[in-house]
């Protein structure tokens, strides 16, 4: 049988991340990603990612102010036409306005565009004016206060944070593949991030959470689990949250956030009773899944755990890709600038299965 998914072709070396899909194991640039999650800061994770890809990247003492800068620069790429796109068109379509190029000042503008264009969709859609962004800020907390209009506590800016620091880069998924892909034809940056986004907006990859939270409303209660997941399963749906291509065993991500949420239920951020509806849906989806494929070991993703955390964030559904996009972007950026540094053009080969031209035959 045709393997489509190229599972084991490996197409790219990398100093990036390396996804051990049976150990449950992340390592992000030689930390363990137990090590980072809850204790960095997504500047600091871009310090980390990108070091040694632009000669005139800031410090990281530094890093945090450029990215404010930018943060800056970019709202004046805001449309307000594009914001009546679902949101992750939205966003793209405005990062399609930052010019191409391979320095750092490209990078950064792409860095924070999810995070500013996201925030200004939010708000126009609501009927009120994009906020302009406070440079001296630290991404995080400028993100949910350009959204929300208030300043968050810091309890909230360190969920998101352990967010997106732990969906910062992921080996070879497919936005990130498509990224090295264009990258390495040397189309620039801006064209490698948005065919990584266009990617990414897919629910079998970044689209997913969305769908989860769906399932749990839909759910409603605890002791209706069993019965809903079954039902589905049996229509030939898929359980969103759950599977990897790459993780045999818990995708260490679910852990990262699980951890996260539970800290941010311990400042009363979080509603309780939803959390014990998704425990509930998680322990029967893997009951049901160990039942129904017993030869494929389908475990929890990183999804699942994302749809509670940014739920509990007040994060609108329809945006949790944007926001898969704001952690994401530092990730493509570091693999773009290693294809072209260290790769060549991407070019592999395909084998015809069509029919042949009489003459040929
Ligand atoms: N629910 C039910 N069955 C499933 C699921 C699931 N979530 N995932 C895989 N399967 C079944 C699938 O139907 C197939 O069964 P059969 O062999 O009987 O046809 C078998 O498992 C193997 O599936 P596959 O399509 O070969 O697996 P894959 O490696 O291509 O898929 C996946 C990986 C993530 C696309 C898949 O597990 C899935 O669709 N999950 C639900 C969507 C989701 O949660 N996506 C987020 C992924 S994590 C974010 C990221 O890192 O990008």
């Amino acid at each position: 049988m045709p393997n489509n998914g190229m599972d084991d072709v490996v197409a790219a070396e990398t100093v990036l991340s390396d996804v051990d899909g049976s150990a449950g194991r992340l390592i992000l640039r030689g930390y363990s990603l137990d090590d980072l999650a809850g204790v960095a800061r997504y500047e600091d994770m871009l310090s980390i990612l990108l070091a040694g890809f632009f000669p005139d990247l800031p410090d990281e003492k530094r890093l945090p102010a450029a990215l404010g800068a930018t943060r800056r620069d970019v709202a004046a790429l805001i449309r307000t036409d594009d914001a009546a796109l679902p949101p992750i068109e939205a966003v793209r379509a405005m990062m399609a306005r930052i010019p191409d190029g391979e320095d750092c000042e490209t990078a950064l503008k792409l860095i924070a565009a999810p995070a500013v264009f996201t925030a200004a969709v939010l708000r126009l859609r609501r009927g009120l004016a994009p906020l302009a962004p406070d440079e001296s800020a630290t991404h995080a907390a400028d993100i949910l206060r350009m959204i929300e209009g208030a300043t968050p506590g810091p309890e909230r800016v360190a969920a998101l944070d352990a967010y997106l620091v732990t969906v910062s880069d992921h080996g070879l998924n497919a936005s990130t593949f498509a990224a090295r892909v264009v990258a390495s034809t040397r189309a620039g940056l801006t064209s490698a991030v948005l065919a990584a986004i266009s990617a990414l907006k897919g629910p079998l990859h970044g689209g997913a959470p969305g769908p989860v939270l769906d399932a749990l409303d839909s759910i409603g209660a605890p002791d209706r689990a069993e019965e809903w997941l079954e039902s589905a399963v049996a229509q030939g749906e898929r359980l969103m949250g759950f599977g990897h291509r790459v993780y045999r065993v818990r995708d260490p991500r679910a852990d990262a956030l699980k951890a996260a949420l539970a800290r941010l239920a311990r400042s009363g951020g979080v509603d309780l009773s939803r959390v014990a509806l998704a425990e509930a849906v998680e322990r029967a989806a893997l009951t049901l899944l160990k039942r129904k494929k017993p030869d494929r070991p389908l475990d929890t993703n990183v999804e699942f755990y994302t749809a509670l955390l940014l739920e509990a964030l007040n994060m609108p559904r329809d945006a949790f890709t944007c926001v898969f996009a704001m952690g994401r972007v530092g990730g493509w950026i570091a693999h773009a600038r290693e294809q072209v540094l260290n790769g060549r053009l991407i070019r592999p080969k395909s084998r015809y299965i069509g029919p042949i031209p009489k003459e040929a035959a």
